[in-house]
């Protein structure tokens, strides 16, 4: 027998099941059958009490700074694994064997490459376009180069490939968005690179200069994919669900994902964070004029890379991004300001009553940026950066929600709160 709770209404009663979690700790309560039981509905704007899906991809626990993907903590992958075996693991449920980790690498190869026409996408755009617009076009668009997957029932292989395409031509897409921008011809993906050396050599080789891989990089830009392949529920990833519980394909719910990445409350938070520190570094650098600013409630201020909806804990891939920061740039002989300010206001913050109080913590965006500015990505791509990195969440949250036979189209309710009822008036007859 099912746990339940009950829920009085008056007269009436409703026993509600009990949903709880494979871990234990998360349980919910099944409240599906309240509005044709009660007639009422639930009121919880931005769903902070509010389970959407059952999932088996990530779980984590924000008291507890816990982050696994398919039960493996993030810690070990970041140190041992690769961002496109932690790919194939979020998507199909396991760590591949040795062949199907090379078929899957080797799928990468076969679709790096964007139709050639796709890049007069970017010759009408202006260089000043943000790339997370280019980028979203750009994946939408894919439905139209790639027609034969636009289906609201692809099957396992369909799904498989599209899986490939997207998480292969994603970095393309970027990178030539990237050399549109600053007037320099794309450069091709290379059948002799890896997922991550290749987009690096997309990026910033040159016809003039080839770009030289240095292996610190490589690995920090391995470790920060990896720790943004998935994070649950967050918005963009309810987003892309949200999208394909209508039945719209892939690259449409993946290309509103992009879209709700964007915002500075969500993955535009890392180019806000560096844009914060500049402007922070221009005043002088007065760390507790800010750490004031952030908290006081008539000034808009925040204090951005902090905070977070789930983690009132230390945010635990924030802890390995900030280690990861300092290798990097103490191996490449960089000394960032900007990094020893952020420094001092995790420090600053870490110690006043107003973000003990909230449990508010650095993020998974208050340090990224530091790394993205050290190998070299202009601040505009890093929301794009974030997007490629969870990239395979999107995904596989998709399939899960695709493939799981008690999806319903997502229509939440509302309480109505305008006008009632009166008359048309005739524009003659209005004041
Ligand atoms: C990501 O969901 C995910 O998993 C997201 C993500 C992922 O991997 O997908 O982890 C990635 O988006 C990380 C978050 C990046 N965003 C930022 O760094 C922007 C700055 N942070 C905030 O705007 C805020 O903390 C949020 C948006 C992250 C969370 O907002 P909530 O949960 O709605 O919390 P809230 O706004 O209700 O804040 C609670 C209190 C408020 O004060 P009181 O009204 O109680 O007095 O904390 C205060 C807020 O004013 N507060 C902050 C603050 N964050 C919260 N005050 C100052 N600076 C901040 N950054």
């Amino acid at each position: 027998m099912s746990e339940t709770v009950k829920i009085n209404f008056g007269d009436k009663e409703l026993d509600c099941p009990i949903v709880t979690s494979t871990e234990g700790g998360e349980k919910a309560i099944d409240i599906s059958k309240l509005r044709s039981s009660t007639g009422y509905i639930t009121m919880d704007p931005g769903f902070s009490n509010t389970g959407s899906c059952k999932s088996a991809i990530t779980y984590l626990d924000g008291d507890k700074g816990i982050l696994r993907y398919r039960g493996i903590p993030i810690e070990q992958l970041a140190q041992q694994s690769t961002f496109v075996e932690t790919s194939y693991l979020l998507i199909y449920g396991k760590l591949p064997n040795q062949k199907e980790l090379e078929d899957f690498s080797e799928a990468f190869n076969e679709h790096s490459m964007i139709h050639e026409d796709m890049k007069n996408f970017f010759d009408s755009y202006p260089s000043s376009t943000h790339p997370m617009a280019s980028l979203s076009a750009m994946i939408c668009s894919m439905s139209a180069y790639y027609p034969e997957f636009v289906k609201d029932d692809p099957t396992k292989e369909e799904i498989d490939r599209i899986a490939i395409q997207m998480l292969s031509k994603v970095r393309t897409i970027c990178a030539f968005a990237y050399k549109k921008s600053i007037g320099e011809p794309v450069v091709y993906p290379r059948y002799d690179l890896k997922y991550v050396p290749n987009f690096l050599n997309m990026m910033f080789s040159s016809p003039t200069h080839p770009y030289k891989l240095v292996d610190e990089v490589v690995h920090a830009m391995q470790v920060l994919l990896i720790l943004h392949a998935d994070h649950e529920q967050n918005c963009s990833t309810s987003t892309v669900r949200m999208v394909g519980s209508s039945r719209a394909n892939l690259y449409a719910s993946i290309s509103a994902g992009i879209c709700a990445l964007w915002g500075p409350l969500h993955g535009g938070a890392n180019q806000a964070v560096i844009e914060m520190l500049q402007e922070i570094q221009k005043d002088g650098g007065n760390v507790e004029k800010y750490i004031a600013k952030a908290k006081d409630k008539n000034d808009n201020f925040r204090l951005m890379g902090f905070g977070h909806r789930v983690y009132k804990n230390f945010d635990p891939r924030a802890k390995i991004i900030k280690k990861c920061a300092d290798d990097l740039l103490n191996k490449l002989g960089i000394n960032d300001p900007l990094l020893d300010l952020a420094k001092r206001m995790e420090a600053a913050a870490l110690k006043d009553e107003y973000f003990v109080e909230r449990k508010l913590y650095p993020n998974v965006d208050f340090y990224s940026g530091i790394i993205y500015r050290a190998t070299g990505i202009p601040l505009n791509m890093f929301p794009v950066m974030f997007a490629i990195g969870r990239m395979p969440g999107w995904i596989a949250h998709w399939k899960e929600m695709i493939q799981d036979p008690t999806t319903k189209i997502a229509r939440p309710f509302q309480i109505y709160t305008g006008e009632n009822k009166h008359d048309y008036v005739p524009i003659e007859k209005r004041s």
